[in-house]
């Protein structure tokens, strides 16, 4: 893994955004694997600003996104499909009918698990996937476990997940405890992934996911066995890591 140290949380935005349009600008109708959570808000921005300064056409773009709360509909100010309109695709000419994201309110989760990953292999598999990374060493919503979960599934929230996302919510108790995630062979066949980092919090679990075991008890750990990822963290996530850095 390389690993990219940069001085602010402007400067990681900048720099995965800069990854993102090299993909779409070689190939216009890329496939986006995205993420939520706060870590990329400012490369979504960054995103946005570019691609409206070059005229970038959005048009043949498709995206998957990594998970979504199950119970929460894309009208739900706290669901990932939500955030993603406000974030990104509400401010770009992104085709509606080329974004992905799980249905939280799906009757049947399984049918839909099913449905979103042979979708996800119909349309090719992802040039780029953005990843974040849990206290705990989640990545989409693979929380820790005794064995990984190697496609879309069905998954109970972590107790420090629910904790740490409870700032979204009115409160700890309205944050749905389920989810639905792809799982590790989904975000693994990715072309190329970029794992974004900042703050301390994150620090351990960096230092864990590249210098610890492969294992499901930290499922970022298991992205060692990828040949294309690149981490961009500030100095705080990388606190614990050992120089010298690979970028
Ligand atoms: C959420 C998401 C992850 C994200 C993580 C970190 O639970 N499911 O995809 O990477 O938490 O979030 P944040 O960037 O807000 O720290």
């Amino acid at each position: 893994m390389k690993i990219y140290k940069v001085a602010s949380y402007e400067q990681m935005s900048q720099e995965a955004a800069k990854h993102i349009l090299k993909v779409m600008t070689e190939k216009p109708n890329a496939l986006l694997g995205l993420a939520t959570g706060s870590t990329p808000v400012g490369m979504y921005q960054a995103l946005i600003r570019e691609t409206r300064a070059t005229g970038f056409s959005w048009q043949h773009i498709v995206t998957y996104n990594l998970d979504e709360y199950v119970g929460l509909d894309a009208l739900d100010e706290q669901s990932y499909a939500h955030f993603m309109n406000v974030n990104l695709f509400d401010h770009v000419s992104i085709d509606q009918a080329h974004v992905h994201i799980p249905n939280g309110k799906a009757e049947d989760l399984e049918a839909e698990c099913r449905a979103y990953e042979a979708s996800l292999k119909t349309a090719g598999g992802v040039d780029i996937q953005v990843l974040g990374i849990g206290r705990n060493g989640h990545i989409g919503f693979n929380e820790p476990n005794d064995a990984f979960e190697p496609y879309t599934h069905v998954v109970h929230l972590d107790e420090k997940t629910i904790e740490d996302n409870a700032r979204f919510f009115e409160s700890k108790e309205k944050v749905p405890k389920t989810a639905i995630s792809m799982g590790v062979e989904s975000i693994l066949s990715a072309k190329k992934i970029i794992l974004l980092a900042c703050g301390k919090e994150k620090a351990q679990a960096l230092y864990d996911m590249l210098y610890g075991p492969i294992t499901p008890q930290l499922p970022a750990s298991i992205l060692q066995k990828h040949g294309d990822v690149e981490v961009i963290c500030d100095e705080a996530a990388a606190s614990l890591l050992k120089g010298p850095f690979d970028v």
